[in-house]
C-alpha cells in the first residue's frame, strides 16, 4: 500500500465534473469554489456582489441574486448538466426574537432559506438523468444547536436542513445525494464584520472576538478552507454513500 507521503494531496477527484457553487465571492463559499477547481472540477460560480468574482479564474462567474428566481434560472441556463451544487448563501442576524423585527425575520428567510429553495429546484432538472450531489452550507446554530442571539438565524438554518433532508429522501431513487455541512464559527468576511459589530457593546474588538472564541472548544476559529474539504468529499465518488446527513465541521461544539 502507499504510504501516505506518496499519495497526492489533493487526488483530482472531481475530473470532468460541472460543480455550481453560490455566494463564491468570499469567505466559506469562495473556499469552496476554489477547491472543487483543484479537485478537478468545472466550477461555474455567482455572487451577489460581483466585484468580489473579478480576476477569480473559474469557469465563468455570475453576478446573481439566489434569492430571485429569474435571475437563478439565467445563470444557470448554459449548464445543460449540472453534477454538484454547493449552496453557501446566508444571512446572520444577531439578535432574540424581541430584536428580531418582521423585516429582520423576513430578510433572514429570505436569503438564508427561500434562496436554498430557489437554487437547488433550478439545478434539480440538470441532476435528474444522471444524478449528482447537492451540499446544503446550514449551521450548527440550527436544529442541532441553540446559540444566544441567533433566533431567526437558527430558525433558516434549521429550515435549510429539513430541506436537505425532505430532498434527500425524494431524489434517491434519481441518484442525487443531498447533505447539510453544518460548520462551527468560522473566520470569514462576514464573521469580521459580527466581531465589530459586537465591539461596541462588549467594550471592545479583543473582548468581540473572545465572545466567539469561548463558543469553540477547540479554542480557535474554523477555516474556510476546512468547510471547503468536507465539500469536495461530498461532491466526489468517496460521498457516494452518504446523504441526508447534517456534518458538523465545528470543532468541537457538538462532542
Ligand atoms: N462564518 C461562519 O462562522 C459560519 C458558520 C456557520 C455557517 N456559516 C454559513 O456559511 C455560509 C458562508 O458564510 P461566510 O461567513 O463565508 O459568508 P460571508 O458573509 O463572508 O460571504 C457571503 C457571500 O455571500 C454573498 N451573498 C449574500 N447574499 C447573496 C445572495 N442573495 N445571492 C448570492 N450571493 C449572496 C455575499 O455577497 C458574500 O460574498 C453562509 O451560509 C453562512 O451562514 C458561516
Amino acid at each position: 500500500m502507499a504510504e501516505a507521503k506518496d499519495r497526492p494531496a489533493n487526488p483530482p477527484r472531481l475530473d470532468g465534473m460541472t460543480a455550481l457553487v453560490t455566494a463564491a465571492g468570499q469567505g466559506i463559499g469562495r473556499a469552496i469554489a476554489e477547491r472543487l477547481q483543484a479537485e478537478g472540477a468545472q466550477v461555474h460560480v455567482c455572487d451577489l456582489n460581483a466585484a468580489t468574482l473579478t480576476g477569480t479564474g473559474f469557469a465563468s462567474v455570475t453576478q446573481c441574486d439566489a434569492t430571485d428566481a429569474d435571475a437563478v434560472a439565467g445563470w444557470m441556463a448554459p449548464f445543460g448538466r449540472i453534477d454538484a451544487l454547493v449552496h453557501a448563501v446566508g444571512y446572520v442576524h444577531q439578535g432574540t426574537i424581541e430584536d428580531c423585527t418582521p423585516q429582520d425575520w423576513r430578510r433572514s428567510m429570505s436569503i438564508t432559506l427561500d434562496s436554498a429553495y430557489v437554487v437547488i429546484r433550478a439545478a434539480l432538472p440538470r441532476m435528474k438523468a444522471h444524478g449528482g450531489s447537492v451540499t446544503t452550507i446550514a449551521s450548527v446554530a440550527s436544529s442541532t444547536k441553540g446559540f444566544p442571539r441567533r433566533a431567526a438565524y437558527g430558525a433558516a438554518k434549521a429550515g435549510v436542513i429539513g430541506l436537505t433532508k425532505a430532498c434527500a429522501a425524494d431524489y434517491l431513487m434519481d441518484k442525487i445525494r443531498f447533505n447539510a455541512v453544518c460548520p462551527g464559527t468560522v473566520d470569514s468576511p462576514s464573521l469580521r464584520q459580527r466581531i465589530a459589530d459586537l465591539a461596541d457593546k462588549l467594550g471592545g474588538l479583543e473582548a468581540a472576538e473572545k465572545y466567539f472564541l469561548d463558543r469553540q472548544p477547540a479554542g480557535r476559529f474554523g477555516t474556510p478552507e476546512e468547510i471547503a474539504g468536507i465539500c469536495a468529499f461530498l461532491a466526489s465518488a468517496d460521498g457516494r454513500f452518504v446523504t441526508g446527513q447534517t456534518i458538523n465541521v465545528d470543532g468541537g461544539i457538538t462532542i
